[in-house]
């Protein structure tokens, strides 16, 4: 055998994932492969993969024959902006992106090498949730995500990017991270499918009342942000790190914004009314006093009596909580 030529079938097989025709169909739908998102969140060159030859050890339902090298989730380290983060992408290509117990694996060993390298985390979820051939194996391998966590939490920021339609486990961790980010009409979070839910209970229901973007920005708070589509998705997450810390230990990141702490706004005198019960924008506070006139909303969407997010102050990033009158 010819060991650097194996060494490239291989290399090409995990780059294949689910196949030519599976990519196809993800790019005919508008969305990215779990390989190009990675690429373009991270900074060029910095992605180190991990683990890119695993594959599941499911030998029921026909498995035996169908292994891809990477076993649909994409793992491994780089940096943003300079600054490291441990990823991981599911590949809706390879078995719906669904977790099997090998995939869950490599999810948390990253997850513990983002730990103890305290750097944050972030998934960029496409999978239909625990891989039904794999039944408890499977159900096994969100256990021990859900523990690392729940275990992480507070420690290292842990993001989610919920890039297409996720359901089940594939929805329970990320509903206990830190952020959720969405992408409208695109990515849903639900227990199960509409087609398995029209099964069981007979009822139709279309994926974004079950679970979408607006549904988990608007009415269940689930979700933290809305994004437009897959770039804007993932431009915000860039932004959002630049206002957290690497972990609970550091401060977060100074950023020169040009801005003079001494000026002085004369607008803000008029803005509360006289009368008590004339509502106003605290936004328009909350912009004046920010450094360079820049807030990063968060649940933009949800509760809209009260308004969070993050500012700049000296180029430090402050949280803002604020009761909204206009609401
Ligand atoms: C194995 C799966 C899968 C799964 C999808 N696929 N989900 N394979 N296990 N969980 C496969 C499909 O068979 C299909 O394979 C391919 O992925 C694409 O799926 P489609 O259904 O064609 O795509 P779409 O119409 O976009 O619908 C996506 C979906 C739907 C909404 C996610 O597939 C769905 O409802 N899946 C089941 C969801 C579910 O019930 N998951 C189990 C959750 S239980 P082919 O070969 O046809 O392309 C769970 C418990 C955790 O997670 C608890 C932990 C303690």
């Amino acid at each position: 055998m010819n060991t650097s030529n194996e060494l490239e079938k291989r290399i090409r097989a995990s780059e294949l994932g689910g196949g030519t025709d599976r990519i196809e169909r993800q790019h005919a739908a508008g969305k990215k492969t779990a390989r190009e998102r990675i690429y373009q969140l991270l900074d060029p060159g910095s992605f180190l993969e991990l683990d890119r030859f695993v594959t599941h050890r499911c030998n029921d339902f026909g498995l035996a024959e169908d292994k891809i090298p990477g076993d649909g989730v994409i793992t491994g380290k780089g940096t943003i902006n300079e600054r490291a983060v441990f990823v991981f992408a599911q590949d809706f290509t390879v078995f719906g992106g669904s977790l099997s117990s090998a995939h869950a694996k490599k999810i948390v060993k990253i997850m513990d090498l983002a730990l103890q390298n305290g750097c944050p985390v972030i998934g960029l979820n496409d999978s239909g949730g625990a891989r039904i051939q794999e039944g408890v194996e499977s159900l096994a391998g969100y256990a021990d995500i859900f523990l690392k966590n729940v275990l992480l939490s507070g420690v290292i920021p842990q993001i989610s990017l919920i890039m297409g339609p996720c359901a089940g486990g594939a929805v329970y961790s990320p509903a206990i991270t830190d952020f959720v980010c969405m992408i409208d009409t695109q990515s849903h979070m639900f227990i199960t499918g509409p087609e398995v839910i029209k099964t069981v209970t007979k009822e139709d229901v279309s994926k974004e009342d079950l679970g979408g973007g607006r549904a988990h920005n608007e009415i269940s708070g689930v979700a933290h942000f809305l994004s437009e589509n897959e770039d804007s998705c993932l431009q915000l997450c860039k932004t959002l790190l630049s206002y957290l810390p690497q972990n609970n230990l550091e401060q977060t990141p100074l950023v020169d914004t040009g801005d003079i702490a001494e000026r002085s706004d004369t607008e803000l005198e008029k803005l509360i009314p006289k009368e008590p019960h004339k509502p106003y924008d605290i936004r328009r506070l909350i912009y004046s006093i920010a450094d360079a006139h820049t807030f990063f909303e968060t649940q933009a969407l949800f509760a809209q009596n009260i308004v969070t997010g993050f500012v700049r102050f000296e180029g430090r990033s402050v949280g803002v909580v604020a009761n909204q009158p206009m609401q």
